[in-house]
């Protein structure tokens, strides 16, 4: 028997695993600079959670659950999303006791069972966070850059961000009797009809074309804004702009989650065709309560990193550098080893990566696996050096040979190595 991972996940090994350690580190570098804190969640609930909190008239909740018995007879989902998980979390532990807004991010793998496609998975990886508590425009801004900078840092340049707002309770309800009165104006099926009383708004979304068509003539909601809210996403729009940040408004934007309401985004990438989302989110007042919290409202992302990995790839900017093997060290012979080894164990401390050449492997084996890539320096050891004291440093890019003692070897390394790295 041949095992193969379940149909449509994502796995990665190396040498891929580390640009998609890459993606996952640079992501999280300006969330964790801009002040968020882990939250590790698990990676299953009760599916009342997500079917509360995600929304009954959403895909996610109607065909893409991983959903199952558990021992004891309750009803278990795989997380599809990770904003429901977080609120549960933060509830649970009265984390939005603190000042506000609380800040919190977390990265792992989430399910949903869809058709798989290229960029699409049924157990895929992103990073998300969730700022609760704050209705601070500026906040909504923030929260989009910090998503931007990381995009940014990746190197990425075919992507463009999407913004719309959903406005307030009364504007949503001020457009949902237009949107209602278009919609059963229509000749629909009756699972779409159904759909659309749950949630019009998800006709917005629907992936057929005939439909499509007729909802390019909807009343839509960026028309029926109320003061305050219009207000709002304009202060978001001027945040933005401060911070140099080019957006295109869309206005029939629409999220596959229900919980969205005012600010909400997206980043699609320019060459991954029909899987362009990298990332996205927005603004959700009443989701809180909803999953039995206070009246509080939130805002948050989720960044794929499936994605955002097929988007640097596409872009030819994978950099991978940082993973690079500083010194292999090849020991000839038992002295030589514990050698080796107690180098390794002293240089390592020092933030460098540093590898034995184990199993008694001849130097020049040793040599042509160092020769392959990702080694930066070699040195060799062997009865020579250890009773001549001197030892060689070879860089391999160059070929130069740098001599040192023994004794001063420590010293010398992590003064050529720091040198020519970070
Ligand atoms: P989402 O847009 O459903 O948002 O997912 C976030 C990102 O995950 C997407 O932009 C996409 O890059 C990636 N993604 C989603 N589904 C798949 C899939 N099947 N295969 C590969 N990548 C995928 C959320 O999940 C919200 N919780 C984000 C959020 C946080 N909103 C507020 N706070």
């Amino acid at each position: 028997m041949r095992y193969q991972a379940p149909k449509g996940v994502s796995e990665y090994f190396p040498p891929r695993s580390q640009s998609f350690e890459w993606i996952r580190e640079t992501l999280l570098t300006p969330i964790r600079q801009a002040g968020y804190q882990l939250l590790e969640l698990p990676i299953f609930e009760d599916t009342e959670l997500f079917a509360r909190g995600v929304g009954a008239s959403t895909d996610v909740v109607n065909k893409e659950m991983y959903t199952f018995e558990d021992r004891g007879g309750r009803s278990i989902t795989l997380r599809p999303e990770g904003t429901v998980g977080a609120l549960r979390s933060v509830i649970e532990h009265g984390l939005d006791r603190g000042s506000l807004p609380a800040k919190f991010f977390y990265s792992g793998q989430f399910f949903r069972a869809e058709r798989p496609q290229a960029g699409r998975y049924r157990q895929f990886y992103s990073v998300g966070i969730e700022a609760i508590g704050s209705d601070d425009p500026a906040l909504d801004a923030e929260v989009i850059a910090i998503a931007y900078s990381g995009f940014r840092a990746l190197g990425l340049k075919a992507f463009h961000l999407e913004i719309t707002s959903l406005g307030d309770k009364a504007s949503r309800a001020a457009h949902r009797i237009d949107l209602v009165k278009f919609i059963s104006a229509l000749d629909l099926d009756k699972s779409t009809i159904d759909r659309a009383e749950i949630n019009p708004l998800r006709l917005f979304d629907d992936k057929r074309a005939e439909i499509k068509e007729l909802m390019l003539q909807a009343p839509i909601l960026l028309d029926y804004l109320s003061p305050e809210s219009l207000a709002n996403f304009e202060q978001v729009q001027g945040f933005l702009n401060t911070l140099e940040i080019p957006f295109r408004i869309n206005p029939r934007m629409v999220r596959g989650l229900d919980y969205y309401t005012g600010t909400t985004f997206e980043f699609v990438h320019e060459m991954l065709g029909a899987q362009s989302g990298i990332g996205g989110g927005g603004r959700y007042d009443g989701l809180m309560e909803e999953i039995g919290g206070r009246d509080i409202t939130g805002i948050g992302f989720g960044l794929g990193i499936d994605r955002a990995l097929l988007a640097a790839e596409a872009e030819g900017v994978v950099d991978t550098s940082v993973f690079l093997t500083d010194l292999l060290v090849i020991p000839m012979g038992g002295d030589a080893k514990s050698f080796a080894m107690r180098l390794a164990r002293d240089l390592r401390p020092y933030n460098l990566t540093v590898e034995i050449s184990f199993g008694d492997r001849s130097v020049k084996s040793a040599m042509k696996a160092a020769d392959k890539g990702g080694v930066k320096y070699v040195i060799v050891i062997g009865d020579a050096e250890l009773s001549s004291g001197l030892v060689e440093i070879k860089q391999m890019s160059t070929g130069t040979l740098t001599s040192s003692t023994l004794t001063s070897l420590v010293e010398t390394l992590i003064e050529t190595l720091s040198a020519t790295i970070r």
